[in-house]
């Protein structure tokens, strides 16, 4: 529910400032692309300046986390190693690992493993085999505020085909970012990233993408990687979002594992990577806040 503000009112961003004076215009715009027929942020979706700076706390945070993974990482290391790590970091420097208990999630982080698409368990018998490509999804609640980011990490000798997965990926979500300006449509930035998916031959998962972060761990909008230029919610100065494209060598369809009810892994067996970072919509382009 969202109060009717009076035009002298102090504005809803925390300003201090006359709501006539502040946001009022960038409001009006916002209806205006609402009755033609957009898909418009709700205003929890567009934070203040001071939550902003709230989730770039947690981002270096989880930016610090994901770097002391990197310096550890190796062959012969098993996925709950990279579990601790995660744990112990982020718990060093004040924060909360949110996948823990997330749901029922049992441990601090997810470590996918070449055909594992995404949420791969941590196990003390999961070992890392030179030529494998693992993907560790970290996210931070740090004073409340949530932050998400992912890397892979090529163990070892890794074949030139993984390494080609890898690294287009990345240039995925660059490409996606590249696209990520206020007043501009969600759909840009996805298309953006499916097309450099599809002109290397591989596909997006469409039914798993990525999503509004900040206040809660996992907000609106549902971000999708394989939408069209012009479609999907406006981007707005103050939101913030994941860009985290799962990219397939092979089909985009997956499963389930029946077991843990948590990992997916790619249908036809082949691999996937992905990268993941934060991203607020500044007035002038983007932030990162988390990668
Ligand atoms: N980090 C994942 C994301 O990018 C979510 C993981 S949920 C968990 O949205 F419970 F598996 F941790
Ligand atoms: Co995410």
């Amino acid at each position: 529910m969202v109060k009717k503000i009076g035009r002298n009112d102090p504005c809803w961003c925390g300003s201090g400032r006359k709501y006539k004076q502040c946001h009022e215009a960038f409001d009006e715009r916002i209806r205006r692309c609402e009755d033609e027929g957009h898909i418009v942020p709700t205003r929890d979706l567009i934070k203040t300046p001071a939550q902003i700076e709230g989730i770039r706390e947690s981002g270096k945070i989880n930016i610090a986390v994901l770097d002391a993974v990197a310096a550890a990482i190796h062959v012969g290391m098993s996925t709950q190693e990279i579990d601790d790590i995660v744990y112990q970091k982020t718990t060093e420097m004040g924060a909360i690992p949110a996948p823990l208990h997330y749901e029922g999630f049992p441990k601090s982080v997810c470590t996918s493993i070449n055909d594992e698409v995404c949420h791969g368990i941590p196990d003390k018998d999961i070992i890392l085999q030179d030529g494998d490509i693992i993907n560790v999804d970290v996210s931070t609640i740090y004073k409340g505020y949530f932050s998400d980011s992912s890397r892979m990490f090529c163990i070892g000798n890794v074949s030139e085909e993984r390494q080609r997965l890898v690294r287009v990926t990345k240039e995925c979500v660059e490409k996606g970012l590249e696209q990520v300006k206020p007043w501009g449509y969600l759909g840009d930035m996805g298309e953006a990233v499916h097309n450099h998916a599809l002109e290397n031959g591989y596909s997006v998962v469409a039914d798993i993408g990525g999503h509004g972060v900040g206040l809660q761990f996992h907000e609106e909008p549902f971000v999708s990687y394989v939408t069209a230029r012009g479609s999907e919610m406006l981007m707005v100065p103050g939101m913030v979002f994941t860009i985290e494209p799962m990219v397939n060598a092979g089909t985009d369809e997956f499963c389930e594992d029946e077991e843990n009810g948590w990992t997916i892994y790619t249908w036809d067996g082949m691999d996937s990577a992905q990268w993941e970072v934060t991203v607020a919509v500044t007035e002038d382009g983007y932030e990162i806040l988390a990668y």
